[in-house]
This record gives C-alpha cells, structure tokens and sequence, in this order.
C-alpha cells in the first residue's frame, strides 16, 4: 500500500508514530517557513505540517501542491501544541510532522468546492460526478447505502433465503410503466423488455421451490421522472412460499427497524409500525403515502356541522358531501387581526388550487376572555362548538380548518393543506422515521380512458379470500391483498399475497380486459406453471434508492445514486442516451425515423 495509515484514525495516542499518508490537498495555508496542509481521503482529513527548516525537500513539493492534488506524504504523529487542537476535526487533537512529500498527480481548478458544503448547480454536478461524489457528504450517503445493503443481505441470510438473479434482457412485465426495449441482432424485429421488476420470475422461483428468495434488483420503468423515481432503480425484491400477509410484513418491518435504528442510526416515531386501511389514510391525510411526522388530521365533522346554521354546510350534507375539520396546533396563536386575514387567505387560496369553493376556519383565542374569530363561528351554537372542540380536542391558540365539498376534492385539499401547513408552521419531526403500513386496497381501479378495471397493483395480485365472490357480483369492492409500506410521505415499499391458482389468474385477466389469447401469449408461462403444485405465495419490494434517501435525510433519490439520471432521463456526464452508428443500427434492421417538431 501507498499508506500505512489513512486520514480519518490517527488519535492522541498515537503520538511518535511514524506514519505514511496519502489522499487529495483539501486545503493548504502557507505561514511562509510552514506549510500546513489539510489531507483528506475516504475516512477523514488529518492535518500535516511541512517545516522549511527540518524538511527542505517536502517544504518545495508542499509549495507547489494545490486543492485536489494527490500527494503522498510521511512523518511522525505528534500531539498538537497546546490551544492548537480542532474539536471540528476527529483527528484534531494530533498533526503529522512532515518529512517527505511525493507528487503523484495534479488537479485542474475543480469546477466547485469539494471542501465547503455550499449549493452547487446540479447540473455541474452531474456533469462532474466524479467530483461531486469526492465530496465528504456524497461519500456518506454512499457508505451508508453499502451498509443498508449488507445488512439486507446479512438479516435475509440468516433467516433463510437466498439470493437469486434474474435476467435484465427478458420479456415486458407488467407493473404498469412503459417497457425499455432492447432490439434483437439474432430475431430481426424482436424486442427484449428491461424488467420492471422481477414479479413473474420469483413467482416462478417459488413454483420451482424455493420458498425464500430475495434480490437486491436493477429495474426500469420508462415513465416521468419526480424527485423520487428514476428510470432505473433498484429493489429489495422477495418472495416467500406459505405465509399470509402478516408474516411478510412483520419480517419487513424487523428488518426496517434494524436498518433505522442499527445501520442508520436514527428513530422511529411508531414501534411497532402505524397501520393505517386505505380509505383512513384517504380521508384522514388526504393520500395513501401520508407523511406521519406531523399529526395533522382530517375530522369527519358533517353530522354536527349538518345541523349548524351555515348553509353551505347544511346543504352539502344533504347532497351527502362531508364537512371534515383540521385542527393546526398554535396555528393561530399571537396573530394580529391583519396576520390573521393574510393567513387564512393564503390557506384558502391552497384550498381553492386543490378545487375546493372555500375554506372556512375558526381561530381560538389564547385565553378565555377573547371571542374566536373567523366567518363561521356565529353559525354554530355554544353547544355545538363546545362538542366540536372536544371532537378535535382543540386547545386555545388552534386554527380550524373547515373543508366541504365531494370526498374527492376535500382529500385533495386535505393533502396539501397538510403538507403546507406541516411546514409553514414548522410541525415536523424531521428527526424521525414515521413508518406505516397501508392495506386494504381495491383489487381494481377503473380506468375512464379504456372503459376497464385496471389492476391497482399488479395482475398477480390475489383478491382478500373473503372478497373471493365479489369478483362476479361487484369487482369494484372487492379488496387486494396487497400492503403498501410508506415513511415520511414516501412509498418504500410494496406487495401482495399472489394469485397460485391458474383458474383465479384466468379470471382476473378476464376482468382486467386481457382478451385470454392475449394474456396467453403475454404470460402463458405463468397459467402453464400455475399447472405444476403452486405453494401459496406472497412478496414485496423495497424501493433502495427511496428507503437509503429517508434513512440519510436527503430530500431526493439523486442524492443517493452514485451515477443518477437527470430530470429528462439522460446522463450529462458520458452523455448518453445518444445516437448509435448506421451500422449498428443496419444490424438490428431498425431505421430511425424522427418525426419534424410540429409548427407553432
Ligand atoms: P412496486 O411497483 O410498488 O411493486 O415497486 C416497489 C417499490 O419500488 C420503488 N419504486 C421506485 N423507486 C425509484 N424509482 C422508481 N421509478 C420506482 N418505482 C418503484 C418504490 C416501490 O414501493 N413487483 C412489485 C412488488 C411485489 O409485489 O412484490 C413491485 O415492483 O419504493
Ligand atoms: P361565505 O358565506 O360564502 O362568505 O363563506 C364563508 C366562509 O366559508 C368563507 O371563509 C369561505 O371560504 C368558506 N366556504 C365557502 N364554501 C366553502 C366550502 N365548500 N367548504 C369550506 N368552506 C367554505
């Protein structure tokens, strides 16, 4: 090794020791008879002293060396001299005496600093991604995606499953994205499909056996990028042979609560996990992946509110439209009259984006004396308020919020009243990991644009059993089995007990309008498996790139990804996608035709 030691583990105790170094000049100061230079690698930055005098050799290699030179450098470890120690620095407390100093590689200026926490375009950032994973925090979020997946595969292991690939050049999947396709050289005219995710392969992983299998998995999914998808991203991906739901989710949830407490160092707010039934997190948070830091509700308050004096109210409830409440906590608290009108005029205007007419609220003094203020209190008797107060165990200082209008647009206002107000009024535990379990999702979702129920999850998704004869009767209330595993307003994770039986699977393409000689020719591998003694089976996976963003703190999955996609799916570094040469395009028997931009 070039190194005897690196930069991050000298201590005090080390005293005397002679040492070798080597990394990049994070910073270099030069006192004219002293140079002091910063050096940093992997592990940390340790502080070296080239003395004029005692090194004349070292001091001229020092003299010469710049930001982000690559250098090696030996000496002697020696305490720092008395009020000279760095508290910032773990290796503060000590400086390596220099008695030699080789240049092993220059650095042009670097286009930002790696040395300094500042904002940097991200552009630049992706093009020189290189750089911007020198930096100190790119670096941690590295360590600690590598720490997450070790002890996935460390805590799988040991209870009894194996790791298994599956291809990347394989056939479309279904889970509802646009396929990448990959043209064959050998077949002329065919496509493979990049898998969306290994569904129907670990599903045939347990038809042959297997019973517990898991992949940290590559899958792509050709659809619009957002802060927290990217066109390739990988999975956890698992599947277990007879179990029912729970004991999919209690694994889960032990493993997620080692990653958080154990690997990542942080704590959860629910021990055990917040379960939550879709139509709750619908109409209490307005979203089926509800940021659960901040404990901002939506209280169904319409039989009450259908008796007030306010006629919008009155009149909504009879056309069988809910009156829901929000209770934000001081939300009103040491307001003027002016702040107060500019306040719930802003939160109105929220409300009307989401498609509501208005936004009443209600504004609870800070003592007793005071009268609430707001334009619906007079509508509601002394009695009434008094109830509607212990409902949403209101406390002085609260501002209620009072949405009306069909269970649609008060979810959609619900949702962005919360994450505005959560804000805005600084509600959040950002400290905390708020993970929770939803379940209990229609099987189907009907699709307007195609006149067919579409799967909400994916087509191997087994209705609940008691559901099993609604399928005929009423397919629109008949429940999945299927549990989403959200945390801090994210979806992490996802899954189902499957379909084992090949009558069922038949079924449900029948319902989801796969005409069955299509959905033969599609997945006719699966209904011929489905033939051979099918355990029954369930799984999921775990968005990594999602889970390792929370666990860091970091507000996207860029962030996270050591080589990530832009927002328009290319990469700005190696500049790709980009176009193929004529031959190799003449060897796929593929001609490019882009059609002309359309006229303004
Ligand atoms: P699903 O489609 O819900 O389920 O995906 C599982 C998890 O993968 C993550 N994820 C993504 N992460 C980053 N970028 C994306 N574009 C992206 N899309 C999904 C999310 C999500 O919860 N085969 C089923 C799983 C199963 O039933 O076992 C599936 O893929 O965290
Ligand atoms: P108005 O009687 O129209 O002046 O409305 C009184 C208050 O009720 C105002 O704050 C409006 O924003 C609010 N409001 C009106 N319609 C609704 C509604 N559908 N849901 C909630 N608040 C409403």
């Amino acid at each position: 090794m070039l190194k005897t030691r690196n930069c991050g583990e000298l201590r005090a105790e080390h005293d005397g020791q002679q040492v070798t170094l080597a990394g990049w000049v994070n910073r270099r100061r030069d006192q004219g008879g002293l140079i002091f230079i910063d050096l940093r690698d992997r592990w940390g930055i340790t502080q070296v002293v080239i003395d004029r005098e005692s090194a004349p050799n070292a001091h001229a290699v020092a003299n010469e060396v710049r930001s982000e030179y690559v250098v090696q450098v030996s000496g002697v470890v020696r305490v720092r001299p008395e009020g000279t120690a760095n508290d910032e620095l773990e290796t503060g407390a000590i400086e390596i005496v220099s008695d030699s100093m080789l240049l092993l590689n220059e650095a042009k200026t670097p286009p930002f600093y790696i040395n300094k926490e500042d904002r940097i375009d991200e552009a630049v950032r992706m093009q020189y991604r290189y750089l911007d994973l020198r930096r100190p925090k790119m670096q941690q979020n590295m360590v600690l995606r590598h720490r997450v997946v070790k002890a996935i595969r460390d805590f799988l292991d040991e209870c009894g499953f194996i790791e298994i690939e599956t291809p990347i050049l394989f056939k479309t999947t279904p889970e509802g994205a646009r396929d990448f396709l990959v043209p064959s050289r050998l077949m002329p005219g065919h496509f493979y499909a990049l898998p969306q995710s290994p569904q129907q392969l670990k599903q045939l992983l347990m038809v042959a056996g297997y019973e517990r299998y898991f992949q940290i998995a590559r899958c792509f999914r050709d659809e619009d990028l957002r802060g927290d998808r990217q066109p390739e991203f990988t999975q956890l991906d698992l599947e277990m042979s007879f179990v029912d739901r729970n004991d999919i989710m209690s694994l889960i949830e032990t493993l997620m609560t080692k990653l958080t407490e154990e690997v990542a160092g942080r704590e959860l707010l629910f021990k055990p996990f917040m379960r939550l039934s879709y139509p709750d997190a619908m109409d209490l948070y307005g979203s089926d992946k509800p940021d659960l830091r901040y404990d901002l509700r939506a209280i169904d308050v319409s039989e009450l509110a259908g008796k007030s004096a306010f006629s919008v109210f009155v009149s909504n409830v009879e056309a069988g439209k809910p009156v829901k409440a929000m209770r934000v906590p001081g939300g009103a608290k040491d307001l003027s009259g002016t702040a107060l009108r500019a306040l719930t005029a802003e939160l109105e205007d929220i409300a009307k984006r989401g498609g509501a007419k208005g936004l009443a609220w209600m504004a609870l003094p800070a003592n007793e004396a005071e009268e609430i203020k707001g334009p619906i209190g007079k509508f509601f008797t002394v009695d009434q308020k008094v109830e509607l107060f212990g409902m949403l165990e209101a406390q002085p200082g609260d501002l209620l919020l009072f949405m009306s209008d069909t269970r649609k647009v008060v979810q959609n206002v619900t949702d962005l009243l919360r994450r505005h107000c959560a804000e805005k009024f600084d509600l959040i535990q950002t400290d905390k990991l708020a993970f929770a379990w939803v379940s209990d999702f229609p099987m189907f979702e009907w699709n307007e644009d195609e006149k067919r129920w579409d799967p909400s999850h994916h087509l191997f998704t087994a209705p609940m059993p008691e559901d099993l004869n609604l399928l005929d009767t009423d397919p629109a209330s008949a429940h999945g089995s299927q549990y989403d595993l959200v945390c801090n307003g994210y979806e992490v994770a996802g899954g189902s007990i499957r379909i084992h039986d090949a009558a069922l699977q038949e079924k449900i393409f029948g319902l989801i309008g796969q005409e069955l000689e299509h959905a033969r020719e599609q997945f006719g591998h699966m209904l011929e498996a489905f033939s051979f003694g099918v355990p029954p089976h369930g799984g999921i996976a775990s968005g990594i790139d999602r889970l390792v963003m929370v666990l860091a703190g970091e507000p996207n999955i860029r962030e996270v990804i050591a080589f990530p996609k832009t927002q328009t799916g290319s990469d700005i570094m190696a500049h790709a996608p980009s176009l193929p040469d004529a031959k190799q395009l003449k060897e796929l028997f593929i001609e490019v035709h882009i059609p002309e931009e359309p006229k303004k």
